[in-house]
């Protein structure tokens, strides 16, 4: 052997060197209540959450320790606030903070380490903090103040402050929100890029604030201006078809308060109060539904700098509204998110010009123009174009969005509207002083700030396109509250809509903090007898309740709870599902049957389309008591699982007596139901209603009317647990059909007609051009989107174990069909990515997965025989054989943490 020259020792050397350093197990992406780095949050006892990483294979957190320190710096034991000593668990999501509670306005750092299951210890994570914000609502001595006159909705004002900080600034915070909509302004700077705050919510129980940290827009031992701009938004606007102005505003308000401090240890605080000065200005009018009215020419130029003339601005006044009410966020932030260029301009054959944004989205457009005083640009917005090519918005009913800007005359003017959004994919442009180019708009698409997680693609393009419709349909309606729709008179947070979407949503963009905030409103507009309102914010003060609507309530957390782990939105949420099931039970009687009750039923399904009749062919009562019958059991589950034991006892019991009484009244001996719909066989195999005996019956119904009709007859309560219930009794290959079908009625029938978003109706738009009724006809409407679980779950092969949730073990089973060849997942987890990817080539089928550090899997392969099955190219291990199980319709096994490929022969004519 020749003797190894000094370069190969060099290279040996860093070789081992960097197996050292990357062996270990290094603990990353540290998140607290789901934000990073969270400033003016109100958890009293935050959890925290982080991951591993690690090049090994099988790893498993063993232990792990965190520590809280006042300073990044010290983590000295006597700067501790707390240290939870090395904890035995393999806990590293949600972790709560046990140390003392924190007071207003105070910042604490963590850090943690872990050590693993082949005895390595981290090191102690780079430093992470959180930030309270106000605490106690004394705390709050800002006044809530308003432009005088009398009611002052509709038309947005403008406020102002200037002040002196008297010393050198180390830091500055400011505490702000509205009743209404505020953008707020510090020397002539926006504070932040985020959008209609502060949010909406049922204000007059929870009303958000905002913290920002405007250290950097301050100016030391200098004079500095406060500014905010303030519009009606959903506080002061008229919300639904009525058009009521919801919430009895009468006065639009702001309340912000500036705390600084100095370098000498001293502070100062700055708040709104009568001194404040304000105007109109340039937005004269502004409404969520109508659009906004902005005159140039009245602009204030310089109205939020040092030294503005604001002699002409009238004084505020205050105004007295409860602080007690004040919450910080829990959600993330809307924000403009991406920006879409027209692809072309139309002359349409009523001779509009109409530019086309090639995308259906929600947001508003930024326009670039040069004219002459006075010149006026009106901008109106429509998701489609008629059949003869004409810009069509009967379907938006009353809502006029429209943008009108008025030129002041000098140069380019840029123009974007402040406190309204619309849901288009075609602009209307009237007015323009000059030849309209594709570079005077650009569309803004704005939307709550989510971490896209979730990313699917196959072989098949036409799906891959309908994936994208479904992403933009959540991308259009998760704007603060979950939305059915962004353009017409309702754009309201409809319970039903986000539960049937919710598991969907969860894989395509983290929506644990945005859920979380939702279904706080929704126990705030619980009705006292445990109702809960069609929409959350309850602004249509409706009375009644409806099945698959109201069960939001627990079907919303049990999915948070499944996709991110998250115990505590149980036990938040547990009063209020409590009261709900309570409800139906009481309504029910002895008898266990909730009868006659209005609902919405099978709401928008095929028939609906024939007929005209909203509500679908299954019957009402039939879906109540299923759902009766869910909502139960999901509660008694729950239960048991944040320890209410008795509790757990109690609710098993009644949904023993509900699905008793299901049985008798809607099912016949032999199986067949009391409306033979695919909805009612869905919802009687999905949420396990039958007896043991009668599920081979009922499921060849179900295959046999779908291979009857060919095609789907469901509507917004069928539709999610159809293929999802044709999978799991074996009938993927019909599931499979109903997916790739083209003609109408179909998931991708829309895609076939060009729609770049999921459509309310099967049939918005009909082949030969002409719509459904513009009463409801929505083209942005992600209900039908709930498809999407099975693309990913089913075909993908990405599944939750429920009794492992947050993806701690996930069982890896890909189903084949519909000619694809390949699909695959990537899903970016509370633990890490996820990868789900199969292909089949010349016969064989390559599975590829990546099981994160500190999670399981088991993998469940479609085939029985596994004589050539390869694990990374080599024969299965006798330590994998070990859990190794083999039946007549599949093979499955566990796998710890790591980078697979398993490969086998296939066949896929069989
Ligand atoms: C909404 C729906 C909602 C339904 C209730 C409609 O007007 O747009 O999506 O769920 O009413 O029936």
């Amino acid at each position: 052997m020749k003797p190894l020259n000094y370069r190969s020792i060099i290279l040996i050397c860093l070789l081992v060197i960097t197996s050292i350093l990357f062996a270990k197990t290094n603990v990353t992406n540290l998140v607290c209540e789901y934000h990073i780095n969270p400033i003016g949050i109100d958890v009293e006892k935050p959890r925290f959450s982080w991951q591993l990483s690690s090049v090994e294979t099988n790893i498993k957190q063993t232990a792990y320790e965190i520590r809280v320190a006042n300073s990044s710096t010290n983590f000295d034991s006597k700067n501790l606030l707390w240290s939870s000593g090395k904890m035995s668990s393999d806990n590293s999501v949600n972790v709560e903070y046990q140390g003392i509670n924190l007071k207003s306005m105070q910042r604490a750092y963590w850090q943690v380490r872990v050590w693993d299951n082949k005895n390595t210890v981290s090191k102690w994570s780079e430093p992470a903090y959180w930030e309270t914000g106000i605490l106690d609502p004394t705390r709050w001595i800002a006044k809530w103040i308003t432009m005088k006159g009398k009611e002052n909705i509709g038309q947005a004002f403008y406020l102002r402050n200037e002040f002196q900080a008297t010393k050198k600034i180390t830091s500055a915070r400011v505490y702000v929100t509205s009743l209404g909509l505020y953008q707020l302004f510090i020397n002539g700077k926006k504070v932040s890029t985020d959008l209609f705050t502060p949010g909406w919510t049922s204000y007059h129980k929870r009303l958000q604030y905002q913290t920002y940290d405007v250290t950097d827009l301050l100016i030391s031992k200098k004079n500095n201006t406060v500014g905010a701009i303030i519009g009606e938004g959903w506080y002061g606007g008229k919300l639904g078809w009525t058009k009521n102005r919801t919430f009895n505003a009468k006065q639009l308000a702001l309340l912000a308060q500036l705390e600084i401090k100095y370098a000498d240890g001293t502070s100062q605080t700055i708040v709104s109060d009568e001194n404040w000065k304000a105007s109109r200005g340039a937005i004269i009018e502004s409404s969520i539904y109508d659009g906004e009215t902005y005159n140039a020419q009245l602009e204030n130029s310089g109205w939020s700098s040092n030294g503005f003339d604001d002699s002409a601005w009238t004084k505020t006044e205050t105004v007295e509204y409860p602080k007690n009410k004040l919450v910080a966020p829990q959600s993330v932030v809307v924000k403009a998110i991406q920006e879409i260029k027209p692809i072309k301009i139309i002359k349409t054959p009523r001779a509009e010009t109409v530019f086309d944004m090639g995308q259906n989205m929600v947001g508003w457009v930024r326009l670039k123009v040069k004219g002459n005083k006075g010149d006026t640009v009106t901008l109106k917005f429509a998701e489609v174009l008629d059949k003869e090519g004409n810009f069509y918005t009967e379907n938006l009913r009353s809502v006029k969005s429209t943008d009108v800007y008025i030129l002041k005359g000098n140069g380019e003017e840029v123009y974007e509207p402040h406190f309204t959004f619309h849901g288009f994919r075609f602009v209307k442009v009237e007015g323009f002083p000059a030849k309209v180019e594709l570079d005077n708009i650009t569309g803004v698409v704005i939307h709550s700030d989510m971490k896209p997680t979730g990313t699917f693609s196959c072989s098949d393009s036409l799906i891959n396109k309908l994936q994208q419709n479904i992403l933009w349909g959540q991308k259009g309606n998760f704007l603060d509250v979950p939305t059915d729709c962004p353009q017409r008179d309702e754009r309201l947070g409809w319970t039903g809509d986000a539960q049937v979407f919710a598991m969907t949503a969860a894989f395509n963009y983290d929506v644990s903090a945005f859920f979380t905030k939702w279904m706080r409103d929704m126990e705030a507009d619980q009705l006292p007898d445990g109702k809960i309102p069609h929409v959350i914010p309850n602004v249509l003060d409706m009375k009644t309740s409806s099945a698959a609507w109201a069960d939001a309530c627990v079907i919303v957390p049990w999915s948070v709870y499944k996709v991110y782990g998250d115990k505590r939105i149980l036990e938040v949420q547990y009063n209020s599902m409590k009261a709900w099931v309570d409800f139906m039970k009481t309504s029910a009687g002895e008898k266990y049957l909730w009868i006659s009750n209005t609902h919405f039923g099978d709401w928008l399904d095929y028939s609906s389309n024939i007929t005209g009749f909203q509500k679908g062919n299954t019957d009402m009562d039939l879906i109540a008591n299923a759902y009766f019958y869910h909502s139960t059991s999901l509660l008694a589950k729950i239960a048991g699982i944040i320890g209410r034991n008795a509790d757990a006892q109690i609710y098993s019991k009644l949904a023993e007596n509900v699905k008793k009484a299901f049985q008798r009244e809607f099912v016949t001996a032999n199986g067949r139901l009391v409306t033979q719909t695919q909805t009612a066989y869905s919802l009687a195999i999905a949420f396990g209603l039958l007896p043991d005996e009668l599920i081979d019956n009922v499921g060849s119904l179900l295959a046999a009317d779908v291979q009857k009709t060919g095609h789907l007859t469901t509507g917004f309560v069928g539709t999610p647990l159809l293929c999802n219930t044709l999978s799991a009794i074996g009938a993927d290959s019909l599931a499979f059909k109903l997916v790739t079908r083209k003609k109408y009625p179909s998931w991708l029938y829309p895609v076939t007609q060009g729609a770049t978003t999921i459509w309310e109706r099967w049939d918005g738009q009909k082949p030969d051009g002409t719509f459904q009724t513009a009463k409801m006809n929505s083209f942005n409407h992600y209900a039908y989107g709930a498809i999407g679980e099975w693309l990913y779950s089913r075909v993908a092969g990405l599944n939750i174990d429920p009794e492992n949730p947050g993806y701690k073990h996930i069982i890896f089973s890909p189903h084949v069909g519909g000619g694809f060849t390949n699909a695959k997942v990537e899903f970016l987890s509370l633990y890490g990515s996820i990868k789900s990817g199969w292909e089949i080539k010349d016969k064989s089928f390559v599975y590829s997965i990546t099981i994160p550090a500190n999670t399981t899997g088991t993998v469940i392969l479609p085939i029985t025989i596994a004589e050539n099955i390869l694990i990374n190219s080599a024969p299965v291990s006798t330590e994998i054989k070990k859990n190794w199980i083999s039946t007549t319709k599949e093979i499955s096994f566990d796998l710890g943490s790591g980078n697979y490929q398993i490969s086998f022969s296939f066949d896929s004519s069989k």
